[in-house]
């Protein structure tokens, strides 16, 4: 099965409505004619309708950061998949981990949030790696296991049709240090694998894995190149478009 490679931007807590439909703008007017890649850009809740308004005839969709697994009530400051969605979302990041490190995320709170991204018709991105004293002591899939399989607790197959995973080692993100092709090679065939002895030989054949953790554009040929690398999520090299198109253009 040939899976549609998916380049994602993730803005972060970076940049304003204005500046974010401006970036939005340009990089539209860039990948005009990219073909046979999807582009996903998560900007802020904030500035993502409109974002998503600014880029809606284009070959761009965008996505949230995170949203909270009730669809409405009394949460104060959250925000729901439906709303998410109504804004113009079509996917949604979840279990980044800087949600985890600083707002407390579990992988029970993953797994509830990827159920109401499901619910809501969001794709779900569901992030998971290991920190560099796991990889150190030898935990790394041991973390990646639990991860994906606490996150994904409960899923019969068919409803996983559109998850996409995001590899991203703790200790690459931000930090200008990237996986090794080996490092990543080995952690991506691992994971496919394991989608398909917890779930199915189709689940495992479809679900696109990302990498991420310091993407840029003189790395992203290499890391492309690996079989089972479906695409990227990419932080700060994404919120410039001049620099992001060339990971588009990998
Ligand atoms: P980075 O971030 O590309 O800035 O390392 C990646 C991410 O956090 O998704």
């Amino acid at each position: 099965m040939k899976r549609t490679p998916l380049i994602a931007g993730n803005w972060k807590m970076y940049k304003t409505g204005p500046e974010a439909v401006k970036t939005a703008q340009t990089l539209a007017g860039l990948c005009s004619d990219v073909q046979n890649v999807d582009i996903m850009i998560a900007p802020t809740n904030l500035s993502l309708p409109l974002v998503s308004r600014a880029v809606e005839d284009t070959n761009i969709t965008t996505g949230a950061q995170n949203i909270y697994s009730e669809s409405q009530g009394a949460f104060t400051g959250e925000v729901s998949a439906e709303m998410v969605r109504a804004a113009g979302a079509e996917y949604v990041i979840i279990g980044h981990s800087e949600r985890r490190q600083y707002f407390g995320e579990t992988d029970e709170s993953v797994c509830k949030k990827i159920r109401a991204a499901l619910r809501a018709g969001l794709k779900p991105v569901l992030c998971i790696g290991e920190s560099l004293e796991e990889r150190e002591s030898e935990k790394t899939f041991l973390v990646l296991d639990k991860q994906v399989s606490d996150g994904l607790k409960g899923f019969v197959l068919d409803e996983l049709d559109t998850l996409v995973l995001a590899y991203e080692p703790v200790w690459a993100i931000g930090t200008g240090k990237t996986a090794d092709v080996n490092q990543v090679d080995e952690v991506h065939q691992h994971l496919r694998s394991l989608l398909k002895r917890l779930f199915s030989d189709k689940t495992a054949e479809q679900t696109r894995i990302l990498y991420g953790g310091s993407v840029k554009p003189e790395n992203v040929t290499e890391l492309m190149g690996i079989e089972d690398v479906d695409g990227a999520l990419v932080g700060g090299a994404s919120l410039d478009a001049d620099i992001f198109i060339n990971i588009i253009n990998f």
